[in-house]
């Protein structure tokens, strides 16, 4: 069986950073109140700059960083959630702007596990003929937030990440197991975006609100404590390993406390579990490989090491990926 290296981690967030305090301004809440039930201390807002801009700044670091060519490059698959159109799809327009003429490119939604999900279609795409591929999480979640809501504006982030990947033809690979699960009977606990029917011909008079994020948020909690952990000891047993043998955990950075249960219910020391949500919020398919670069920059996370990356949100998905750094 054919090998995939991960070869490169790159990521872009708009410069402006907005610190819960600042938030006070636009409704009734508090740095406590943040920080205490999630973690939260700031998150990036983008000013200007769109989904497709943060994931072009990625891609030519990516590229910059790796010594690759834009025509290197056989396919490019962008996960996000909020893409700036229908169509042209957020990848195709970093294609012709990096000028990737080799490369297929489309975009992916599976939420906040957009990019575990991404990994696995890359996987298969360089299990066949492809032989070098990018894949990012991007997102701009401020334009999809009311922000006079407090349940939800406080949560989230924009920001973009992603991965070089090539097919490694000696065979070990990097890419050890997964394990994907949708809840499509749960999906109403969180929606964002959603397109009224609005055609001359319509009878539909569904609340113009629900282009905003609306969500259950202790069904999410709820949700991610107990099939986050599930998932994990799926894939885990998939690779043929003990929990013990994770190195690092990469999970998706919703909610301090949610990644400190899951670290409980896995019963691994704390340490393990690296986090960054502080910093950033929720940023949904950009969070995990965000926390990725972010830990291998730092050299806390070295070559030869075995991380799980798990993902979870809208769908509702979760989903886990065990790699050989
Ligand atoms: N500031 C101050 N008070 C607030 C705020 C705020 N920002 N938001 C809510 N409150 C108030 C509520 O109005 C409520 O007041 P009340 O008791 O007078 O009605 C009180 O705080 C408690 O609210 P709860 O919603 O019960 O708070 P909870 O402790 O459940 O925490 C939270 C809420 C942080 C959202 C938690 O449920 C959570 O983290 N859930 C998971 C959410 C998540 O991870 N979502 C992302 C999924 S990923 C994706 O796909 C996008």
């Amino acid at each position: 069986m054919t090998g995939i290296q991960i070869v490169q981690t790159a990521n872009a967030v708009p410069e402006r950073t907005v610190p819960n305090d600042e938030l006070n301004a636009y409704m009734e809440t508090s740095d406590e109140w943040i920080s205490s039930r999630t973690g939260i201390k700031q998150r990036h807002v983008a000013t200007g700059q769109t989904t497709s801009d943060l994931c072009t700044l990625v891609a030519q670091k990516l590229l910059a960083e790796a010594g690759w060519q834009a025509c290197d490059l056989d396919f490019i698959i962008v996960a996000t959630m909020s893409p700036d159109y229908m169509t042209p799809a957020t990848a195709a327009i970093v294609q012709g702007r990096i000028g990737a003429k080799n490369a297929f490119a489309f975009d992916l939604n599976a939420a906040c596990s957009g990019f575990i999900y991404g990994l696995k279609v890359a996987e298969g795409l360089l299990q066949v003929a492809d032989k070098r591929g990018m894949l990012i999480g991007g997102e701009v979640l401020s334009k999809l937030l009311d922000w006079h809501e407090r349940s939800t504006a406080v949560l989230f982030g924009d920001g973009a990440a992603g991965v070089l990947l090539e097919q490694n033809l000696t065979g070990s690979s990097a890419f050890l197991a997964t394990d994907l699960q949708t809840f499509g009977e749960l999906g109403d606990r969180l929606t964002a975006g959603y397109q009224p029917v609005n055609s001359v011909f319509a009878t539909d008079s569904t609340d113009p609100h629900q282009r905003y994020f609306e969500m259950d948020g202790r069904a999410v909690y709820k949700f991610a404590t107990h099939q986050v952990p599930e998932s994990i000891m799926r894939a885990v047993q998939k690779a043929g390993l003990l929990v013990q043998d994770i190195d690092y955990f990469i999970l998706h950075q919703a909610n301090q406390r949610i990644i400190d249960q899951i670290a409980k219910r896995l019963d691994q020391p704390s340490h393990k579990f690296l986090s960054n949500v502080a910093n950033f919020g929720n940023t949904s398919a950009a969070s995990i490989p965000i926390l990725l670069d972010e830990a291998i920059q730092r050299g806390t996370i070295q070559r030869g090491q075995t991380i799980a990356l798990s993902g979870f949100g809208g769908g509702l998905t979760v989903g886990t990926q065990i790699i050989k750094y």
